[in-house]
């Protein structure tokens, strides 16, 4: 997501204000800008890219101001460039704002601009519409002119802006989007997260959703949406900088375990229309298209090719169309067959994995049409697609990928059901039925993760094993490969998963008294067949960690330990049981004393062969 740092009082807003990007930069970000106020005009400079390139174009130029905004873009309308890059300006550069979030009516507020105020826009962002919006209300008043710009917005947002007209003070709003403001000492900050402001302060006020404050070097007051003046503690930072750039959590990864209700809202959001109808972000594929595809393939490398593998089900069972999953470093060497009626689904979290992308090349010079589902905005895979279809799970910055696959598996689902109705095959009440156990998700995960400190005890009883088997039908064996992974890369543990009915044919041998198998026993179709795998390698002696559906108890029969999920559909089953995979492999890693975020010979994104 993005950064938003400001500035204003006795100091040099430029340097502050570069510096508390920079302690933002692990957010995740493509383009970073500055805007000051200089001798009563606004003064902005931006530039995609990291925020080195920043400096080096405001190196020579002796900006001395004593205000300013600065932010680090994470696209979310536009490709990262220069343009696109915060701040943005009214018409008359009177006004400059910084934006973290979405402007959902962004487009018509666009249009009543270009159409009523004669706005001539200058990006393909969302951002900008409240740049000009502050400025034709802008009187000399900046906080009027914010509550009345903010008055016809909708979406989340948290915003920062500053006016040559009203040049000693700042004005942000926080609305569903992280804001602090930081009490200096002739001078004040504001900032949407705490590491940015830590070099200078730690004394801030957190700024609570619906509030208005304005800064000048002496004073912060804070405003309700009525107006009214809000008395707010001090809330004393203890942390040091790398613990507040993971919000208090120990590691990314388990910060992101957290990130996952909210991912997979962001995701949902306003793909679902009014009437229940599945809309992906205006890519349209029609009957006929679909009628006319062979196959589809879904090509991918470790995290995103498992979630790949739940697509497949899913996209034969709703839309009736042959999937085809491979691993993309396969793909592009075996000489697919990929003609004009393959529709080639990618999928990325980073959007730059080189053999992703050399796969899809493949698919395209054979006449594929290319579907992508990623989420780094604008990268690499986003760019070379026909279709992009973004999962918003934000930054993802641990290397063991986690929120990027549930909000990628939720996407599929949407994809699926999307060409199932296209198709004519997915009823109202199935669409409804299934479009309404996606929107529980968010609140299930919750539940899930109030037990994790049950997770960490069993964590405790089995993280000496060198050895773990992840076994599972239908369904929960896409998982069980998800679960494995998470394990092996952050633990070092050997772990390894199979299809429960593939044990007989060999991989039981390896049984022996204490080794540890965990089992999903999720699919009720399945269920029983589930039970007899179990009881096989329990006869052999296997510790036994079944995860289950909270309704189907027969498995503590016959399993060590049990980890109960909410009841759902078979078919979304995968988008919670992986939750309790995540958890578990983290403690078991963080008890083994792993470098959990940066795991030994990983990358968070393979940019080679
Ligand atoms: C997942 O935890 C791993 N970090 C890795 O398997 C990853 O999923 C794979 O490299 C693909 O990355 P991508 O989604 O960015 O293409």
């Amino acid at each position: 997501m993005c950064g938003i740092v400001g500035f204003v009082g006795e100091g040099n807003a430029k340097e502050v204000v570069i510096e508390g990007l920079k302690r933002l930069e692990y957010r995740g970000y493509d383009s970073a800008g500055i805007a000051l106020n200089i001798d009563n005009r606004i003064e902005v400079r931006k530039h995609v890219g990291e925020i080195v390139n920043l400096e080096k174009l405001i190196s020579d130029e002796d900006f001395d101001s004593n205000i300013g905004i600065g932010h680090t873009r994470w696209a979310t309308h536009g490709a990262p460039s220069d343009i696109n890059a915060h701040p943005h300006v009214n018409s008359d550069s009177t006004v400059a704002v910084v934006h973290n979030g979405i402007i959902e009516n962004f487009v018509e507020l666009r249009e009543m601009l270009q159409k009523d105020y004669g706005i001539v826009f200058r990006s393909e962002t969302d951002s900008e519409v409240i740049a000009h919006l502050i400025g034709i209300y802008n009187k000399g008043d900046l906080l009027d002119a914010v509550y009345k710009a903010t008055s016809k917005m909708r979406g989340a947002y948290a915003i920062a802006a500053i006016s040559s007209d009203d040049p000693d003070r700042i004005v942000a709003v926080r609305k569903d989007a992280p804001l602090v403001a930081g009490i200096g000492k002739g001078c004040n900050f504001i900032a949407s997260d705490i590491p940015a402001l830590l070099k200078y302060v730690r004394e801030v006020y957190l700024i609570e959703n619906d509030e208005t404050v304005v800064l000048d070097k002496n004073s912060i007051v804070i405003y309700d949406d009525n107006r009214k003046v809000v008395d707010r503690d001090v809330f004393h930072v203890t942390w040091d900088s790398d613990a507040a750039e993971k919000e208090g959590y120990e590691h990314f990864m388990l910060k992101e375990i957290y990130e996952q209700p909210k991912g997979i809202s962001d995701t949902l959001h306003r793909r679902i229309d009014e009437n229940g109808e599945i809309k992906l972000d205006g890519i349209d594929i029609s009957k006929e298209e679909l009628e006319g595809l062979s196959r589809i393939y879904i090509v991918a490398c470790g995290t995103a090719y498992h979630a790949g593998l739940v697509g497949k089900t899913v996209i034969e069972k709703y839309a009736k169309i042959p999937v085809e999953v491979d691993v993309a470093s396969e793909f592009r060497y075996r000489d697919p067959f990929v003609d004009d009626r393959t529709l080639f689904i990618a999928i990325s979290q980073s959007g730059e994995t080189l053999d992703t992308l050399a796969a899809l090349r493949e698919a395209k010079r054979k006449g594929a049409r290319v579907l992508s589902i990623v989420n780094v905005v604008g990268s690499s895979v986003a760019r070379e697609s026909d279709d992009v279809f973004y999962t918003w799970a934000g930054p993802e910055i641990a290397v063991a990928s986690t929120k990027a696959y549930t909000t990628q598996l939720v996407c599929l689902y949407l994809l699926a059901l999307y060409m199932g109705r296209q198709r004519g095959i997915v009823d109202d009440d199935t669409l409804s039925r299934v479009v309404s156990e996606l929107e529980a998700l968010p609140d299930k995960i919750e539940y899930i993760l109030t037990k994790e400190k049950d997770i960490e005890n069993i964590a405790r009883k089995i993280y000496k094993n060198n050895n773990v088997f992840y076994i599972g039908r239908g369904l929960d064996c896409a998982v069980a490969y998800e679960g494995s992974l998470k394990l092996k890369e952050i633990s070092y543990i050997n772990s390894f998963a199979i299809a429960a009915g593939e044990l007989k044919h060999g991989t039981i041998a390896l049984m022996e008294p204490g080794t540890l198998v965990i089992s999903l026993a999720t699919q009720e179709k399945l269920y029983e067949k589930m039970i007899s795998n179990i009881v096989e390698v329990q006869a052999r002696g296997a510790f036994i960690l079944g995860i289950s559906k909270v309704n189907t108890k027969e498995i503590e029969k016959h399993a060590d330990e049990v980890i109960y999920i909410p009841h759902c559909i078979d078919d979304v089953v995968p988008v919670l049981s992986v939750i309790p995979l995540q958890i578990l492999a983290y403690h078991i890693a963080r008890l083994r004393g792993c470098n959990i975020d940066k795991p030994k010979n990983l990358a968070k994104s393979v940019t080679v062969e």
